[in-house]
């Protein structure tokens, strides 16, 4: 196994991992298992390392003063010029705010940051008490049955991601939505690991890439559709996308609209589903804490499915949702490109090298947590937050480009999690559970659980 080798120059480089391939660098354990790769940098157990990934030079801050260092401190010098970005919105998302940079995109956040104000998602609690409640009567008829928590959290996340923020119901599009999204983040990342440039076609990889993203339009293009004459009625994204005029009083640009919505509808559902999956596994495999939840969630909201007032409430249920991000980042890594020479740590970073973060490798790091293997919900009490790095934890990335959706996220994750808890129990049918590292990191081949309705 190439070993990590620290250089001793006057420059003080940071320490090299070698790779395993004089050409490709790093290139092919990162395609063949980039787990296994992440576990290997993780355990240089240093506060920066640097690899190679063909031709370009990487470093991969692991320590939260570097991290915070890249996303906060000096985040004027990080953009997000990178393969991955660049590739994601070439052949899916366009210039929708997640691909977008630069004035472009400080411009299309602050017009979507007022959807996200604690106003309106005070307002999508209710959506998603009314979604959470229709979810829960149908598992009453599927009572003992073994279901896939991955469908299953990606149709209610989905359903409400659309009626929130495009007040439309896409409860019998979700199985479509569902495959193409699944297809799309499969061959975006092997596209992305393949180390083949953007320009250069790659059948049928990309056929199959172009038909999903292709069908995933055609749904955007409906939603925009049904709403045109009616913009005003609504009091949602969609609406203050399509009301939008600039300083010459025009509308935005059709392709710009709907890149917009489809980030958001991409965006807001799958990280949520991701994580309110992996809370499932880990829940099935500690049946304490699903009555602890289950009993904390009966007391606060008495029977019923929580509001935003009593997701505040709901502290074992706000601690197992970020002690499972902990484990299970959904966003697992995030890439930057330096745009001028930079120290980090003491390290000197070359301009248009590109940067990694990684919430996996951070969030695992036995430096930063004590015994990180363990699920321990207690890690999120108020005492041990404040004795941490702010970001020794970070799922939702940090600094100006935080995740716009990271209130209505944790809200959702609350809301979902206590009232299936309060009503069921859900059983592991598994002994093992693999990660699939895609663009997000889901269960390996979904996540079957039995459920369990409670006696009442
Ligand atoms: C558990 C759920 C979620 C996780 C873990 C998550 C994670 C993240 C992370 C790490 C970023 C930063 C990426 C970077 O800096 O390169 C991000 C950005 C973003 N997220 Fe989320 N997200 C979640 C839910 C949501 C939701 C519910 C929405 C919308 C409803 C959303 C919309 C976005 C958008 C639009 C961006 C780009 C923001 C910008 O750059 O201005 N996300 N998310």
């Amino acid at each position: 196994m190439p070993a990590v080798q620290t250089t001793h120059s006057s420059a003080q480089k940071a320490p090299f991992y070698k790779g395993s391939s004089w050409i490709l660098g790093s290139l092919l354990e990162m395609e063949k298992d980039p787990a296994a790769f992440m576990e290997r940098l993780l355990q240089s157990y240093d506060d920066v390392v640097r690899f190679r990934l063909a031709t370009e030079s990487v470093h991969l801050c692991i320590h939260p003063e570097a991290i915070s260092h890249v996303l906060h401190d000096n985040h004027m010098n990080y953009d997000k010029q990178v393969f991955d970005y660049k590739m994601m919105g070439s052949r899916l998302l366009g210039k929708g705010l997640l691909t977008n940079d630069g004035p472009s995109w400080l411009k299309q956040r602050r017009l979507s940051q007022p959807a996200f104000s604690h106003k309106r998602i005070n307002a999508y609690s209710s959506i998603m008490q009314r979604c959470t409640e229709d979810f829960l009567k149908e598992w009453q008829q599927k009572d003992g049955q073994e279901l896939d928590m991955s469908v299953e959290m990606a149709a209610l996340t989905l359903r409400i991601v659309g009626l929130t923020l495009f007040g439309k119901d896409l409860i019998h599009e979700s199985a479509e939505i569902g495959h193409a999204l699944s297809d799309a983040n499969q061959m975006l990342t092997r596209r992305l690991f393949s180390g083949i440039p953007d320009f250069v076609r790659f059948m049928p990889l990309d056929f199959k890439l172009k038909k999903a993203a292709n069908q995933l339009r055609n749904v955007v293009d409906e939603i925009i559709e049904e709403r045109k004459g009616h913009e005003e009625d609504y009091d949602d994204l969609l609406s203050i996308l399509m009301m939008a005029r600039d300083e010459n009083d025009r509308g935005m640009d059709p392709v710009q609209m709907r890149d917009e919505v489809l980030t958001l509808l991409l965006a807001g559902h799958e990280t949520t589903a991701n994580a309110l999956t992996w809370a499932l596994h880990l829940l099935s495999l500690h049946p304490e804490e699903q009555e602890h939840l289950s009993s904390e969630c009966r007391t606060v909201c008495q029977g019923q499915v929580p509001d935003f007032q009593k997701t505040k409430e709901l502290e074992a249920a706000n601690r197992v949702v970020q002690e499972t991000m902990r484990l299970y980042p959904p966003a697992w890594s995030i890439a930057r490109r330096c745009k001028k020479d930079d120290e980090i740590m003491g390290y000197p970073i070359k301009s248009n090298s590109l940067v990694f973060l990684s919430q996996l490798v951070t969030h695992r790091h036995p430096d930063f947590w004590e015994r990180p293997e363990l699920f321990r919900p207690a890690r999120f009490s108020a005492d041990e937050i404040k004795s941490r790095h702010q970001y020794a934890f970070f799922p939702f990335g940090g600094g100006p480009r935080l995740c716009i959706g990271a209130d209505f996220a944790m809200m959702e994750a609350v809301i979902i999690l206590s009232s299936l808890m309060m009503e069921f129990r859900v059983e592991p049918l598994r002994e093992k559970v693999d990660m699939e590292l895609l663009i997000t990191l889901r269960p390996k081949d979904g996540l079957p659980l039995r459920i369990q309705r409670r006696s009442v």
